[in-house]
């Protein structure tokens, strides 16, 4: 059997360390890390994956497109597929800056604890490549998502792309989007009436919930705090916590690390699955219902 390849397509000046630990770790035969990948060496790298092996031996070929830039990753990601043509293509993986393997294991996460169909979720700090995620798959799931940011419009731009993207997969029962930018504790506290679900997905070593707020917010049933920088996103969330009493709420606590057993989990199930068929495109919703397989299992 031809050996299994993936080929690590970063961005930066050094391919993460981190990305390739992870794909040594699922089953792969060998890694071939390419730094400062750019638009414009994508399709020449593409077609040495793709015109090498014929038929069924394609499949053992693949491509991890990582980086700390999640939008180049994107482009990358484009790049990638758009130079593949009919049956000749590998499959292809994105996590920059491990964007989509975290979204999907938190909203995997709140899901143990909530119906998200109908539910209320607050994604706090919701503008860049997580929250961004995040908003979007708990929408998927028929969740209604407030999105907040320190500028309305921002937020509003992400709900008004993150609803464009749902419309054009097609997906049914998407729950609603609203931004928010709340910049007093009360302001905040209105954010969260009502709601069973906050994911803080803001910058490391940003506050941006109270213990008194969450104490407050009495429907909560599960709260998650994808910062690991103190101080914590949501205060008294501790990194390690996983499904742990939140005191003074009836919500369930995560912290970054809580979260994280999953979220590699998920990283590597998917990496092996690029190795399934050679067609697979794993962005956020594909790695999302691979986290939800791993979870069930
Ligand atoms: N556990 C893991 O494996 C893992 C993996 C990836 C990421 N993470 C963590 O997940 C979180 C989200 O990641 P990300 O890459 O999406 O984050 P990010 O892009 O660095 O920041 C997210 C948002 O935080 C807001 N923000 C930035 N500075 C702020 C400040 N001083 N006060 C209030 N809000 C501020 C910004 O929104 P506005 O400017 O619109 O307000 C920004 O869009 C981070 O804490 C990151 O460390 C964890």
């Amino acid at each position: 059997m031809s050996k299994r390849i993936l080929f690590q397509f970063d961005s930066d000046s050094h391919c993460s360390t981190f990305d390739s630990v992870v794909a040594i770790d699922s089953d792969i035969d060998h890694l071939v890390p390419v730094a400062n990948v750019q638009a414009t060496s994508v399709e020449p790298l593409v077609h040495g994956t793709m015109f090498t092996r014929g038929g069924d031996d394609l499949k053992h070929t693949a491509i991890f497109i990582g980086g700390s830039d999640v939008a180049v990753a994107e482009t990358l990601l484009r790049c990638v597929t758009d130079t593949f043509f009919g049956p000749v293509r590998v499959s292809v993986m994105m996590d920059a800056n491990g964007c989509n393997t975290t979204a999907a294991a938190a909203v995997v996460c709140a899901g143990r604890h909530v119906d998200l169909a109908g539910a209320k979720a607050i994604v706090l700090g919701g503008t860049g490549p997580v929250g961004q995620r995040v908003g979007k798959l708990l929408a998927a799931d028929g969740a209604d998502v407030v999105l907040t940011s320190r500028s309305k419009s921002r937020a509003e731009s992400v709900c008004q792309q993150i609803a464009k993207q749902l419309e054009s997969d097609s997906v049914d029962g998407v729950g609603q989007l609203s931004a928010a930018a709340p910049t007093t504790s009360d302001e905040l506290q209105s954010v969260l009436d009502g709601a069973q679900i906050v994911i803080a997905c803001g910058a490391a070593g940003v506050q941006l919930a109270s213990r008194e707020n969450l104490a407050q917010s009495s429907s909560l049933r599960v709260a998650i705090d994808l910062n690991a920088v103190p101080p914590a996103g949501l205060e008294g969330i501790e990194v390690f916590d996983k499904a742990k009493g939140f005191e003074g709420t009836e919500a369930v606590a995560y912290g970054a690390i809580g979260v994280g057993g999953l979220k590699m989990k998920t990283h590597k199930a998917a990496i092996r699955s690029l190795f399934e068929s050679n067609d697979k495109v794993l962005n956020a919703s594909e790695i999302y219902a691979l986290a939800k397989l791993v979870d069930a299992s």
